[in-house]
Formats: C-alpha cells, sequence, structure tokens
C-alpha cells in the first residue's frame, strides 16, 4: 500500500474559451476535434494512462456536449451496428468504456480557476489531488507520460509537484512563471512582464498538491476582481514553508487554447497518425518545403 495514494484529478473545463473565437461561439474549446479525436479525448486518456480512477470534471451551462462525449450514445451505437461498422462500433463504445469514473460539478459563478479547483472539495474530501489544465495537450516521448512521472513522484515522497517547461522569452508574459533552486519552487508569478520574469520556466497545467492547498485556494480572493487565483495560491503556500517541487517536461507541449498552439497540434498529431500520417507528410513536403 502505497503512502500518499493518489486517485483524483480535477479538471477544470467552465473557461470560456475566448482566445478561439468564433470557433467557440457555440462548441466548448475542449470538443475542438485534433485530427479526429477531441482535445479533451486526448487528455482524458493522458490522465487513465497515468494510472487516476476519478476525474472531477468542472464544468459550465455550455459545455454538456463534453460529458455527453463520454456517455454511451445508444442511438448511434444502434445505427452502427446495423450497418456493420465494427471498428467505428469499437472506437464510440470505448470512449464511453473508459477505465475511470467521471464527476462532474458545475461552477456556478464565474470566480476564476482557483475557485473552479476549489468547486471540487466535497468530492475530493481529505484526498491529495492532481490538476489538468485541458488546453494544453502533452504528448508523450517516454514509455510513460509526465503525469505518471508526477504521480509516482509525489506517491513516494508526499510533496507536491508541478510540471514546468522551458519557452521562449518573448512567451513568459502568457504563463505562471517559476523560480527555482534545485527542484524545488521558491516562487511562482502569473503573467510577468519580461523584465519581472523570474525566469524562463512555465507551468504547463499539470499540478499535484496534498489536501492542506484547498486553505490557500480559499484564502486568495483578488480584492480587484474578486477572482480566486490559483497562482497567487501556490505562491501563498510557498510563503508558508510548504514544499512544492518541480518536474521538467520530457514530452512535447501543445497550447491548444491559442491559435498557433492549435494549429501546430493538428500538423505534429496528424504526421503520426496511423492511416493518413505518411500521405500527408508527403502532401506537405510537395507543397510546402
Ligand atoms: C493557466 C495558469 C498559468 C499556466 C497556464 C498553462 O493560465 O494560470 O499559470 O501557465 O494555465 O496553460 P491560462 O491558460 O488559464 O491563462
Amino acid at each position: 500500500m502505497k503512502i500518499n495514494n493518489l486517485n483524483k484529478v480535477i479538471v477544470p473545463i467552465a473557461g470560456l474559451g475566448t482566445r478561439l473565437l468564433p470557433a467557440t461561439k457555440a462548441i466548448p474549446k475542449e470538443m475542438l476535434p485534433v485530427v479526429n479525436k477531441p482535445i479533451i479525448q486526448y487528455v482524458v486518456e493522458e490522465i487513465i494512462e497515468a494510472g487516476f480512477k476519478e476525474i472531477i470534471f468542472i464544468t459550465h451551462s455550455s459545455k454538456s456536449s463534453v460529458e455527453n462525449h463520454f456517455d454511451q450514445s445508444f442511438e448511434l451505437e444502434t445505427i452502427l451496428k446495423k450497418r456493420v461498422k465494427r471498428r467505428l462500433l469499437k472506437e464510440v463504445k470505448s470512449i464511453s468504456n473508459l477505465k475511470i469514473s467521471i464527476q462532474t460539478i458545475r461552477q456556478g459563478q464565474a470566480l476564476g480557476l482557483g475557485h473552479a479547483i476549489l468547486c471540487a472539495k466535497p468530492i475530493v474530501q481529505k484526498e491529495p489531488f492532481a490538476v489538468v489544465l485541458p488546453d494544453m495537450l502533452i504528448k508523450k516521448i517516454n514509455e510513460k507520460n509526465d503525469l505518471f512521472e508526477l504521480k509516482k513522484e509525489f506517491e513516494k515522497s508526499g510533496k507536491s509537484q508541478i510540471l514546468v517547461g522551458r519557452i521562449q522569452k518573448k512567451d513568459v508574459s502568457s504563463y505562471g512563471i517559476v523560480k527555482l533552486q534545485n527542484h524545488l519552487i521558491k516562487s511562482i508569478v502569473e503573467k510577468p512582464s519580461l523584465k519581472k520574469a523570474p525566469s524562463n520556466l512555465f507551468v504547463i497545467g499539470r499540478y499535484i498538491f496534498n489536501n492542506d492547498f484547498f486553505k490557500y485556494l480559499k484564502n486568495n480572493k483578488s480584492s480587484n476582481s474578486g477572482e480566486f487565483e490559483l497562482t497567487s495560491a501556490i505562491q501563498s503556500f510557498i510563503k508558508d514553508n510548504n514544499e512544492i517541487y518541480s518536474r521538467k517536461l520530457s514530452g512535447n507541449y501543445y497550447d491548444c487554447g491559442n491559435k498557433l498552439g492549435y494549429l501546430k497540434a493538428i500538423v505534429d498529431y496528424a504526421l503520426q497518425d496511423e492511416e493518413h500520417g505518411k500521405e500527408f507528410k508527403k502532401y506537405l513536403k510537395n507543397n510546402y518545403s
């Protein structure tokens, strides 16, 4: 029996995706496709592969298609069965037969990312928890994905963990930026100017916290915006001598919350598509090199 059993992942999906408008006017950004799967499906598969048992989606009234995607679709399955589309039927069935339980909680008020995570407390109760931000796709290059490694480290040490990566200086003002001492996170600042950024190491949207962190989320309501902020809660947690360790990303990341990151994801995932990847590569070579 592991000392620090970690089973639950909070996935906040209540955000409105304004950076991808007009595509996200009537479709949740998490449902935009990368090749033939919606973004959220890659994220859920990453979570399952990392060995978690429960996902808690924090949702908004406009996001019911995300829940529907992981439900059984009797109508579709009946039609595919009738038309003897065996491969498609198997694929559609596998989405609703995932080896993980999914629960949803509505974030009734738009009070920020910290508040979204707090909404999961009645389900998480006293356990440690992971947070996965679904805008960010991470394609693994090793046998085990980065989230698996974060989880493994937490289960060994009981210390909170955050996945970080390097970015170009011009992009520091778009992310949470950390200052490290060896692997320990000494400070974190949200979307700093290049001048104020303590490094070019950014937070990729994969976090593991011990349960005490909920207290800090609750106490971090911004007096300006009235929102509960995740990054300032992390900074208060650190200031109170709670240790959070960083782990450097090994896979490739794609920030699908912005147009350029989303485009890169489509091209890279398409090039690795079993069915059409080779031909797509030929097409790009013939037309764009
Ligand atoms: C959020 C976090 C930020 C992190 C980023 C990763 O920002 O607040 O610290 O670096 O996700 O995607 P958002 O994308 O919500 O602006």
